[in-house]
């Protein structure tokens, strides 16, 4: 099954309100692609602008986080109701700098995941392992405890529209991507492990994406691994540059 591109931005914490505007202007007629769906994953207090500046355009504006809950004493955090009245489609959840920065846990990812498909928010649900690990050669059991974690009590329909981002800790903002053969090595284990959890439909319709590095030199061979599907992007999503990432062909 030919699945669908998509090439999103993780901006973290980087822009004002008004920058994100500004560079929002900038990329637009950059990363015009039919064939791969465009997410910009912006703070939260740029969403609101960013939703209006890419009116009439190909991007989605995402989040970079949410909270499991509707509403209530929870100081500081953001509903998803809030999310998606603010026009917001995608949220990347379990990111490794919220796991290990703010003490994230593959359950309250889970919690994430439920709530995010509860709101029709299309969860990006991010995995990676770090060098120790890699080099201890616990690469794949450590992946698959992650996906089956943040996919318990997800049912078939919903997980073939969630998007896995496989991230491995080592290659983010190092500059040192992993290799498209490595890449692919775990993306295809990460398809393998959502084949055991539900059927072959839901591992075709899954769609799993690369993140650690991508830039313009290394996303083509990436891209054309037959089970990376397309990339999360952090610095070079900040610049023309993911003009190229988005035509990488
Ligand atoms: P990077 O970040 O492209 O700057 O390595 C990727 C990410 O953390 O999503």
């Amino acid at each position: 099954m030919a699945r669908r591109m998509i090439i999103a931005g993780n901006w973290k914490m980087n822009k004002t309100p008004s920058e994100a505007v500004a560079l929002i202007k900038e990329l637009i007629p950059l990363v015009k692609n039919d064939a791969v769906d465009v997410v910009f994953c912006v703070p939260a207090i740029d969403i609101i602008p960013a939703v209006e500046a890419v009116k009439g355009t190909n991007i989605k504006i995402g989040a970079e986080n949410m909270y499991f809950e509707e509403s209530g004493a929870y100081t500081g955090e953001i509903a998803p109701n809030m999310l998606v009245d603010a026009g917001v489609s995608h949220v990347i959840l379990g990111h490794s700098e919220r796991r290990g920065y703010f003490g994230e846990t593959d359950l309250d990812i889970n919690k994430k995941v439920k709530k995010a498909f509860e709101h029709d928010l299309t969860p990006i649900i991010c995995c990676g392992e770090s060098l120790e690990q890699r080099e201890q050669g616990i690469t794949i059991d450590w992946i698959r405890q992650q996906i089956k974690i943040a996919f318990l009590d997800i049912t078939a329909d919903q997980a073939k529209a969630a998007v896995i981002a496989y991230e491995p800790i080592w290659a983010i903002g190092t500059g040192k991507t992993a290799t498209s053969d490595q890449a692919q090595e775990v993306c295809g284990a990460i398809r393998d492990c959502i084949r055991e959890i539900y059927d072959e439909a839901t591992a075709d319709a899954i769609r799993i994406q690369y993140g650690g590095s991508v830039n313009a030199k290394t996303a083509p061979d990436l891209f054309a691994k037959p089970d990376i599907d397309g990339g999360l992007v952090g610095g070079a999503s900040l610049k023309a540059e993911f003009g190229d990432i988005v035509n990488y062909e």
